[in-house]
C-alpha cells in the first residue's frame, strides 16, 4: 500500500492525488483521502484504480490544505469502500501499510468498551484505539504515542485529527516512511518518489521512529520516545526516479522492504476474516492428489525446497522437487490425476516454461506461482498464483524468494485443510503464525550491523561453506548461491549431516563455515556436526537464536542470535541473514551488487 500526508500551503487534494499516482505500483484496488475542511475531517474513498478517486474528488472537491491519502492493496478485508483507507473513528483518521498482529485482541477490548466498527480492517482498530485515548483526555500526540505503543506487528502509519490542521503524526515499524521538508509546509510518504514533486529535502525515518509534523517543523522520536535527529538529504530527481530509497543498491532496498512485501503477499492470500487461506488453487481436489511435483530454477528452486518440507509436514502431501532443466529432458512419468507447479519470479525462464509445457502435455493440472503476472508462464498455466513481491530489480533474488516461500507456505496450509490434515482451528492458527512473519523479519533486519561485521570477514575468504538441516538445508543452499552470485567467492551449501561424507575434507582455518542452526528439534544433531568441523580447525559462524547461541556461542568463531520463532517460520528469518551476509561481503569486495557479472535477471534461453 502507498501512504502520503501533507500540511501544505495549497489545496492538499491535488498534491495527494498526484503522489498517490506515483505510489500506484504498490497497489491499486482502492484509494482514499481524508482532508481537514475548516478544521473538520472529510473523506473521499473509491474502489478500483486511482482514476475512480480522481473523478470522485472532481465531483465533490475538498479544498483544505492538510490531509492524508492512501492507495491500497487489500490485506485485511476485500477491496470495498468500507475497507478503503483512510479509516476514521470520531476525531481521528489514519492510513496504514502493514499488518497489526494483535488487532483482534484490541478490537475485542474496544468493542467491550462500546466502540463499533464499520470495516473488517485492522486499520480501523488503530483509528478507534487512538480515538479511545483522546476520549480519555490525552492530547493528540500522547494519544498517538499510546496507540503506537499498543500495536504489535509491522506497519507504517499516518494520523490526522479533527480541529488540528497543523498536525500529522506518523510512525514506522517494518514499512518505510520518508519525511519531506518544505518552507512552511511538510510532507510524509511511503517513498521518496511520492514526495518528488513537493520537495527535494527528505529524511528517512528509522525502524521504530515516530514523528510529529507541523506546518513549521518536524520532531522525530525513536522507539523509546527520545527525541532524535535524522539526516536530511537533498535528493536529485534522477536518484528519486531510480528509487533505491536511502539505499546504495536495489538489493539492499529489496532486502529491507521484505516485511512490507510479505505483509502484502499474505494479505492477498488470506480470507477477509483472516481465518483461512484463500487462493485460486482451492479449485483443485487436493484430497485426491497423490503427489505434487514442483519445478523451478535457481533461487525459485530453493523456495520449492522449503515448500517440500512445509507441505510434507503440514499437509502430509508427498512432494517431488525438480530442477527444470533436468526435469524437462528426463521426461519423467507423472502420476495420473497429478498436479505440477512451476515457480518463477519472472515467469519467463525458458527451462521452467518448457517444464510447464511438458507437464501440461502429460495431462497434469498445472499451477504457475509467479511474480510477473503478465508473463508467459502466467498465461499458460491452468491456475496462476501471484506472489505479489512487486518489481525486483537486483539480479540476486531476495524479496521474491521470501514471497515465494510465504505463498508456498500459505498454499501448504490450504492443502492441509483440503486433505483433512488440519481443521478450521488449525488453519486459523497457521494463518496467525504467518501473520507474525513481517514483524520477525523486521526484527531480523534490525540486526544488519552484526551481519555486516561477519560479512567483512567472510569477504576475505576464497571459499565458504553453508550448513543446515531440515528447513535450514535449502537456506544453506540459498545462502551459498547468494554469496557466489554477488561476491564471486566459491561457496557450497550442504545438509549438515552430509558434511562428513566428503566436504569435511575442505575444512581448514581459512574457510568460514556458516551454520544456520535455530534451537529446534535438530539442534543437537547440527551441534555435533559443527563440533566435528571445529575439531578440524573449522571457523564456524553460528547463525542461530538465543537458545542456540547459549549452548554453543562460546565454542564458535562468531555467533549471531536471531529472534526466537516457530521452527516453521525460521526460513524467513534465516533468508534475511544469508542475504545480508552476501550483500555486505559484496559491498566489502566492491563488486557490482545489482548486476553481477555473467548473470541475468531472467534467463529466457535454455
Ligand atoms: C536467473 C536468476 C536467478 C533466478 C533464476 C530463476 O538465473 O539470476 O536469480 O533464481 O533465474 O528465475 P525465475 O524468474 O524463474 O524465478
Amino acid at each position: 500500500c502507498g501512504i502520503v500526508g501533507v500540511i501544505a500551503k495549497q489545496p492538499a487534494a491535488q498534491m495527494l492525488l498526484a503522489s498517490l499516482g506515483k505510489l500506484e505500483y504498490r497497489g491499486y484496488d482502492s484509494a482514499g483521502l481524508a482532508i481537514l475542511e475548516e478544521g473538520v475531517l472529510d473523506r473521499r474513498r473509491a474502489v478500483g484504480k486511482l482514476s475512480a478517486l480522481v473523478q470522485l474528488v472532481a465531483d465533490r472537491p475538498l479544498p483544505g490544505t492538510t490531509g492524508i491519502g492512501h492507495t491500497r492493496w487489500a490485506t485485511h478485508g476485500g477491496p470495498t469502500e468500507a475497507n478503503a483507507h483512510p479509516h476514521r473513528s470520531g476525531p481521528v483518521a489514519v492510513v496504514h501499510n502493514g499488518i497489526i498482529e494483535n488487532y483482534l485482541e484490541l478490537k475485542r477490548d474496544l468493542a467491550a468498551a462500546g466502540y463499533g466498527f464499520e470495516s473488517q480492517t485492522d486499520t480501523e482498530v488503530i483509528a478507534t484505539l487512538c480515538a479511545s485515548m483522546l476520549a480519555r483526555g490525552l492530547s493528540c500526540e500522547d494519544a498517538a504515542a499510546a496507540t503506537i505503543a499498543k500495536l504489535r506487528g509491522a506497519y507504517a502509519l499516518c494520523f490526522v485529527f479533527d480541529g488540528r490542521p497543523d498536525l500529522l503524526i506518523c510512525a514506522r515499524r517494518g514499512s518505510p516512511l520518508v519525511i519531506g521538508l518544505g518552507e512552511g509546509e511538510n510532507f510524509v510518504g511511503s517513498d521518496a518518489i511520492a514526495l518528488a514533486a513537493m520537495t527535494d529535502r527528505i529524511c528517512y525515518l528509522e525502524e521504530g521512529d515516530w514523528a510529529v509534523l507541523t506546518r513549521d517543523g518536524v520532531r522525530i522520536h525513536d522507539a523509546a520516545g527520545n527525541p532524535v535527529t535524522r539526516e536530511v538529504q537533498t535528493v536529485a530527481l534522477e536518484t528519486i526516479i531510480a528509487d533505491k530509497g536511502q539505499h546504495r543498491h536495489f538489493m539492499a532496498k529489496e532486502i529491507h522492504e521484505q516485511p512490507s512485501v510479505i505483509a502484502r503477499a499474505l494479505g492477498a492470500w488470506i480470507s477477509d476474516d483472516r481465518h483461512r487461506i484463500a487462493c485460486a488453487a482451492e479449485a483443485v481436489d487436493w484430497s485426491g492428489i497423490s503427489r505434487l511435483t514442483i519445478v523451478a530454477c535457481g533461487t525459485a528452486f530453493y523456495a520449492a525446497h522449503v515448500a517440500k518440507v512445509w507441505m510434507e509436514r503440514v499437509a502430509r502431501l508427498p512432494v517431488e522437487i525438480e530442477i527444470a532443466s533436468e526435469f524437462r529432458y528426463r521426461e519423467p512419468p507423472l502420476p495420473a490425476r497429478g498436479v505440477t507447479m512451476v515457480v518463477s519470479q519472472s515467469g519467463e525462464t525458458a527451462d521452467t516454461l518448457a517444464a510447464l509445457r511438458y507437464a501440461k502435455a502429460q495431462g497434469q493440472i498445472t499451477l504457475g506461482l509467479v511474480n510477473v503476472t503478465t508473463s508467459t508462464i502466467a498465461r499458460e498455466a491452468d491456475i496462476v498464483l501471484p506472489i505479489h513481491a512487486g518489481p525486483e530489480i537486483g539480479v540476486a533474488s531476495t524479496k521474491a524468494f521470501t514471497a515465494m516461500v510465504l505463498c508456498l507456505s500459505a498454499l501448504a496450509v490450504m492443502i492441509a485443510r483440503k486433505r483433512g490434515a488440519i481443521d478450521a482451528a488449525g488453519e486459523r492458527a497457521h494463518v496467525e503464525l504467518l501473520s507474525t512473519v513481517p514483524r520477525l523479519m523486521s526484527e531480523t533486519i534490525a540486526l544488519e550491523g552484526q551481519f555486516e561485521a561477519l560479512a567483512r570477514d567472510i569477504a576475505e575468504a576464497k571459499d565458504a561453506l553453508f550448513l543446515g538441516r531440515g528447513l535450514m538445508y535449502p537456506l544453506a543452499l540459498e545462502g551459498a548461491l547468494k554469496l557466489k552470485e554477488i561476491t564471486y567467492i566459491h561457496a557450497e551449501g550442504y545438509a549438515a549431516g552430509e558434511i562428513k561424507h566428503g566436504p569435511i575434507a575442505l575444512v581448514d582455518e581459512a574457510t568460514p563455515i556458516v551454520a544456520l542452526a535455530p534451537h529446534d528439534a535438530l539442534f543437537e544433531k547440527i551441534a555435533s556436526n559443527l563440533r566435528e568441523v571445529m575439531g578440524r580447525k573449522g571457523r564456524v559462524a553460528l547463525i542461530g537464536d538465543a537458545g542456540a547461541c547459549r549452548e554453543m556461542g562460546d565454542e564458535v568463531w562468531r555467533s549471531i542470535a536471531l529472534p526466537a520463532a516457530d521452527p516453521l517460520l525460521a526460513p524467513f528469518l534465516y533468508a534475511v541473514a544469508v542475504q545480508f551476509i552476501a550483500y555486505h561481503a559484496a559491498v566489502a569486495k566492491g563488486t557490482d551488487v545489482d548486476q553481477p557479472r555473467n548473470l541475468a535477471k531472467s534467463v529466457t534461453v535454455e
